[in-house]
């Protein structure tokens, strides 16, 4: 038996000298062959964070790493693995090369305030022909900064209190009415799907009053097409992600015109977001909104919406159901505040504010589950930022997960523990929301959505996860489990239900 396998050893070394002595030409040349690589890219790397100081690899000319970012982005670990790999190889600033241009991924506090504070005057958003095709380029998120100023203040007065706290009751009302439903059906569902239907259509009801079914769907499935189309490459050829993107914003902007014709011709007056726009059309020009900006800033509001509410509201289900001591504490809130309530009551802003620990459990779900990774700026101008020497045209990547999870801000910064917001963040340390002139608008909407949809959940039902696997979306930009997180409600004993008439 041994003296077999001593046999076949022989024979195997004897076919491995065979294979050498017969193609050792092929393996010179490719044993020289990497090493001039490693040694032409250590180089490379030498010389390239020798003049910015930003370690990194840019690999080969224009793609540089672009086919790795694209495998992480087709990965169900998601893209941030990308960046979270390149920070173990070279430290926490790195830089790299994605679709020929130099990006660094800023990881500091320093640098985000650095890049924050100087918007539109150092850094400013890059300009993606197919973002501004799609989504219009009058939008708050193409527009330059003269503009931009403009059009945020009169885009902001629609979200003051008076109209958030009229959102409050009309979202809380539709939120009931779905969840009873599904509860009495007994059934599990995809929370995610759930969530982005509720999402859509409560801003829809806020913006211009749309309650048709049909005409819903239709504008929801366009502005999929549409939101798809924003980071395609720009080429009108059939059954691309662009052309149907384009397709659909045409056939949007028609019912938007539509809109606004029939409520010009006073047949149709609303208490919403258009008509606040509409009742400014005889102000002069920098005070009011022409209807290119109008209908490019509706179509921007529910895209920059829709998908990060739904995706935010999807995780603290998640989270809460990871860390059950938390959830308890959660409904306990909820309850104290139910407690004191009619039968049929809606929320107002005031019970918001009352959720001190709700509040928590949202700030912590958004640290967490980071819904928008990282924020793109492009240096207008050569500059330093921490003794880094950054250049002119360089995408600068605000890393906002890095930040989140950075355990000098935040101990233990894998445990979701709301209670730690307990204490007052360092400046830019918590920036889920942005920060500086580009602030989220609908900052206040977002954690409104998120109390209600807390406290209905909480104060009214339990639920189980039905499937716990963790793997996330594919070719997302927004970190969404696979799954979309189905979950079946059980209703809590004495549950109070909102109005139903
Ligand atoms: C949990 C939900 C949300 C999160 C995490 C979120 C996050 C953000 C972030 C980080 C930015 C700044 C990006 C940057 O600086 O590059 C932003 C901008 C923006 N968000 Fe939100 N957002 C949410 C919900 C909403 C909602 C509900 C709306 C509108 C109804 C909205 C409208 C906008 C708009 C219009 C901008 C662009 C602002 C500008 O460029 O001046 N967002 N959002």
């Amino acid at each position: 038996m041994i003296q077999e396998k001593l046999k076949m050893l022989t024979l195997q070394k004897d076919e491995l000298f065979f294979l050498i002595m017969n193609n050792y030409d092929i393996i010179f040349a490719a044993l020289l062959s990497i090493g001039v690589s490693l040694l032409l890219s250590k180089a490379s790397r030498r010389v390239s964070s020798e003049r910015s100081g930003i370690p990194g690899r840019q690999g080969i000319p224009f793609l540089g790493e672009t086919l790795s970012f694209l495998s992480a982005t087709n990965s169900t670990k998601g893209v941030y693995d990308f960046v979270r790999l390149r920070r173990l190889w070279h430290g926490k600033w790195f830089k790299t090369r994605l679709f020929g241009k130099t990006h660094v991924f800023v990881p500091s506090t320093e640098g985000a305030k650095a890049i924050f504070t100087n918007d539109f005057a150092l850094f400013n958003k890059g300009f993606v022909k197919s973002m501004a095709d799609a989504v219009g380029k009058k939008s708050l998120l193409c527009v330059p900064q003269e503009s931009h100023k403009r059009i945020r203040r009169l885009l902001s007065d629609p979200f003051s209190m008076n109209s958030l706290s009229k959102f409050v009751q009309k979202f809380d009302y539709m939120l009931c009415e779905r969840l009873k439903k599904l509860e009495e059906d007994g059934k599990s569902f995809v929370l995610l799907k759930f969530n982005m239907k509720i999402a859509f259509d409560a801003m829809c009801n806020m913006l211009m009053s749309i309650t048709d079914t049909s005409l819903l769907q239709q504008i929801e499935r366009d502005c999929t097409a549409i939101s798809d189309a924003m980071l395609s490459f720009p080429v009108m050829i059939p059954g691309t992600r662009y052309y149907k993107g384009i397709k659909a914003r045409t056939r949007i902007m028609k019912t938007f015109e539509a809109m606004i014709a029939c409520r010009r011709r006073g047949k149709e007056s609303q208490e919403d977001f258009l008509q606040t726009m509409l009742q400014r059309d005889s102000y002069p020009a920098n005070e009011k909104l022409d209807d290119s900006e109008i209908m490019d800033n509706l179509l921007t509001l529910i895209i920059a919406g829709q998908t990060t509410t739904a995706a935010a509201m999807m995780w603290s289900v998640k989270f809460l159901d990871e860390n059950r001591e938390v959830q308890d504490r959660l409904r306990e809130e909820q309850l104290a505040i139910l407690k004191n309530k009619p039968d049929g009551y809606l929320l107002t802003l005031e019970d918001l504010n009352n959720m001190s620990y709700a509040s928590k459990v949202i700030k912590e779900t958004l640290r967490m589950s980071n819904v928008l990774l990282w924020y793109p700026r492009v240096a207008l101008d050569d500059c330093t930022i921490e003794g880094y020497y950054i250049k002119k045209g360089w995408h600068m990547n605000v890393d906002a997960t890095c930040i989140h999870y950075d355990p000098a801000f935040y101990k233990d910064p894998m445990q979701f523990d709301p209670s730690r917001f307990d204490e007052i963040q360092k400046p830019y340390s918590y920036i889920p929301f942005g920060a500086g002139p580009r602030t989220c608008l609908g900052i206040n909407m977002a954690k409104a959505t998120m109390s209600v949809f807390l406290h209905r959940l909480t104060g009214g039902y339990r639920w189980t996860v039905d499937d716990p696997d963790p793997s996330l979306e594919r070719k997302a930009h927004i970190p969404r489990l696979r799954s979309g997180c189905p979950i079946t409600l059980t209703a809590l004993q004495d549950h109070k239900h909102a109005m139903t008439s």
